[in-house]
């Protein structure tokens, strides 16, 4: 995979949401992968988060500055909170002056998006499950040959309501548990069968214990909201940990059940309404870090005989690795898409 940007040093500078990531890539490479993790122990505080990622980004992106001869800053335009976006676009667009190099604003959901096939050589078109804090969607990646874009993306499917992310960090916040939910949801539900295995299946378990609705069935969007009531209703913090363990247990069952049906559901609905057989997948954002989704993907890939590609633990979460590597696939078709202004504006098209 050679573009006109591969053999250079490309700065990836994330800071949409709660984590400041900085990342360098050279030649399909990781050089560094740097993420700073806030505490936001109720959910992310917008006004802490932007200043922390400034002390972030003051703190460490020097250390990479220094020993790497920088030729392309990249940095998230959007979606986010914005005082967390200002502070990222205005570090990037600074040091890009500063050193005399161009600067480019990418999408944060085409980063999630193009990391697998950036780190794996995934097959064009494929589709791409992205689950994160914002985001559930289904997409699909196609090559373009348009001047100005190298990737098209359709939008097959998406949550008419809530992302499965915050869906998992709500009902972790009902469980007394930490903010970001869905490790901690990951690590009780590993408990319950005694193995540390979530997908271990103990023998003669109730699956009728929680109640957990399966809606949008045969739809092709995804509903999470009725989900979380109905989670919410059936626990809370004084319930034993033995309670909250099984609970657990169920629950992240369920949500890869629904996740894994969805992709069976929209593959099939290509295949026979487009001619599409879709043989590579994807799964990125967050949320992929759980190996219990991921492993109901695989065996919905399996059915459909195709195959799952999803990034180390560490690059699911909010990365600035994703960031440049957009930069490298993409801003570079045409250096039209560079920014060498220095106007430290989030770029207000935030769709994909
Ligand atoms: O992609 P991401 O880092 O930020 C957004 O762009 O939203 O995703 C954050 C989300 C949070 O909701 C967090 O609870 C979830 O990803 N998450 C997980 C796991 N690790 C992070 N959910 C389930 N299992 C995990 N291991
Ligand atoms: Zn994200």
């Amino acid at each position: 995979m050679m573009d006109k940007y591969t053999d250079k040093y490309i700065l990836g500078i994330e800071s949409s949401c709660d984590d400041t990531g900085i990342g360098l890539i050279r030649n399909n490479q990781i050089i560094a992968n740097k993420v700073l993790k806030q505490e936001h122990k109720q959910g992310v505080i917008p006004e802490y988060a932007a200043r922390a990622h400034h002390q972030a980004l003051y703190e460490h992106a020097y250390e990479i500055i220094k020993e790497y001869p920088i030729d392309l800053i990249a940095y998230t335009k959007g979606p986010g909170l914005i005082g967390s976006l200002f502070v990222g676009a205005s570090f990037a667009k600074s040091l890009a002056y500063g050193l005399n190099v161009p600067s480019v604003g990418v999408h944060h959901l085409a980063g999630h998006i193009l990391l697998p096939y950036w780190l794996y050589h995934v097959n064009l078109p494929y589709l791409c499950l992205l689950v994160s804090g914002g985001h559930t969607m289904i997409v699909l990646v196609e090559y373009t040959k348009n001047i100005d874009q190298k990737f098209r993306y359709k939008v097959l499917s998406t949550t008419l309501d809530d992302a499965v992310g915050e869906v998992l960090d709500k009902i972790a916040r009902k469980l007394g548990l930490d903010y970001p939910g869905g490790p901690h949801i990951e690590k009780l539900a590993a408990l319950y069968s005694g193995t540390g295995d979530a997908n271990f299946v103990p023998p003669n378990i109730n699956f009728q214990k929680f109640k957990f609705p399966y809606t949008m069935r045969n739809r092709v969007d995804f509903s999470f909201s009725g989900l979380k009531t109905a989670a919410i209703e059936q626990i809370d913090i004084d319930a034993s940990l033995e309670e909250k363990i099984e609970f657990c247990y169920f629950l992240q069952k369920h949500i890869a059940f629904l996740l894994a049906q969805k992709m069976r559901e929209i593959a099939s609905k290509l295949k026979i309404e487009n001619g599409y057989d879709i043989k590579h997948w994807a799964v990125s954002g967050g949320v992929a870090a759980n190996k219990t989704i991921c492993h109901a993907l695989e065996d919905a890939a399996g059915e459909n005989d195709a195959e799952v590609f999803y990034p180390p633990m560490e690059l699911c979460t909010d990365n600035g690795v994703m960031i440049a590597c957009v930069a490298q696939l993409t801003a570079c078709v045409e250096d039209m898409q560079l920014d060498k202004m220095l106007t430290a504006r989030p770029d207000a098209q935030l769709m994909l």
